[in-house]
């Protein structure tokens, strides 16, 4: 049957990913999402730079809403983060009635209960597998893997450039600011590392991660939220000392009155899972009534690792293009008509 055609707004390291993999694998993706799915336009800053990627058959705009608008376009990629200008952009393609497919954990954290409503509103979805843990298909899990439970708790490193600078810190003993440079040159660090270090960049992750874990809207503004600078070699030479960890942590739990946020530098034994978490992985704890706990793990940044949640994503919006609404994956992050929900516990 006829190919999808997809708009990639933003062609950096993810972007890149995404054209390569797409590509690559083109045969067994176009088998899972019952058509093939190409690239038909990209936006790029800068059009002409050299990329790690074929882009012989895509037509780059420097504008991201001429690809937006574009009639060549079924459906919208959008990896270039940020409120502005990937809000007003996200809207236009949901009003264009063009599923959205987004990596932007800042833009659903912070303004995901609008566009959510808007995507109602249009009959169209909006979905961001991507947005958090990288790779590690998480929203999917808790969703759809995890659907008979009612969650206790969910708990995980969550920010891969925290994770990687404590754990070199530890391993070689070298210092915050080393560490941190390096975690940027090896591209794991948000265009404002102080995003990743202050926990905003996980405090964004765990707000879509609780919104779907219990059924509660985004509240991104109620999470108690700690970074990792204060940080110093002698804190965790100290906690080593004493059989622990010091491990930066998201935290979702389920209490008495309502649900818990919290974002912070945490002591774990040394013979826990999450302790054993190295480098810029990720990995993540849900406790389910039922199911009791599960973990999962991999690479929660880095270009191919993005793009594979990014086209997880474009599958099921291709598969649900031919679905009546009531039968697609429930994407929307918080129904309020099917859920009823949990207080988010004041700061
Ligand atoms: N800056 C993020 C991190 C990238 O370090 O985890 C992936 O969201």
């Amino acid at each position: 049957s006829d190919p999808i055609r997809v708009g990639l707004l933003g062609l950096g390291t993810v972007g890149q990913g995404v054209v390569r993999v797409l590509q690559r694998n083109a045969e067994e993706i176009a088998r899972r999402a019952g058509r093939p799915i190409v690239i038909s336009r990209a936006s790029a800053r800068d059009p002409n730079k050299a990329r790690d990627c074929d882009l012989s058959q895509v037509a780059i705009e420097a504008d991201p809403m001429r690809v937006v608008t574009a009639d060549d376009v079924d459906l919208v990629v959008e990896l270039i983060g940020g409120e502005t200008p990937a809000f007003v952009l996200i809207g236009e393609a949901i009003r264009r009635g063009k599923p959205v497919v987004t990596a932007n954990k800042a833009l659903v954290a912070e303004r995901g209960n609008e566009l959510f409503e808007l995507a109602r509103g249009a009959g169209t979805m909006i979905a961001y597998e991507a947005a958090v843990a990288g790779g590690i298909p998480i929203i999917k899990s808790i969703r759809e893997g995890l659907a008979a439970n009612r969650v206790l708790s969910v708990v995980g490193i969550i920010n891969g450039t925290c994770n990687y600078i404590l754990t070199q810190m530890s391993l070689r003993g070298i210092d915050f600011g080393t560490a941190l440079t390096e975690a940027q040159q090896l591209g794991y660090a948000e265009a404002d590392p102080t995003f990743d270090v202050e926990g905003v960049d996980a405090a964004h992750k765990l707000t879509i991660l609780a919104s779907i874990a219990f059924g509660i809207p985004l509240a991104f503004e109620r999470v108690a939220c700690e970074g990792i600078a204060r940080i110093q070699s002698q804190d965790i030479e100290l906690a080593k000392a004493l059989g622990y960890r010091i491990k930066h942590l998201g935290v979702a739990k389920r209490g008495m009155d309502g649900v818990e946020l919290r974002v912070q530098p945490t002591l774990i034994a040394d013979d826990q899972l999450l302790a054993k978490v190295d480098g810029v992985l990720n990995a993540i704890v849900v406790h389910g009534d039922a199911v009791g706990r599960t973990g999962y793990y991999g690479r929660g940044a880095g270009g191919e690792a993005t793009a594979s949640a990014v086209i997880a994503d474009l599958v099921d919006a291709v598969r649900s293009l031919d679905t009546p609404p009531q039968h697609r994956v429930p994407y929307l992050a918080f129904q309020p008509d099917a859920i009823a929900p949990m207080e988010v516990l004041p700061l």
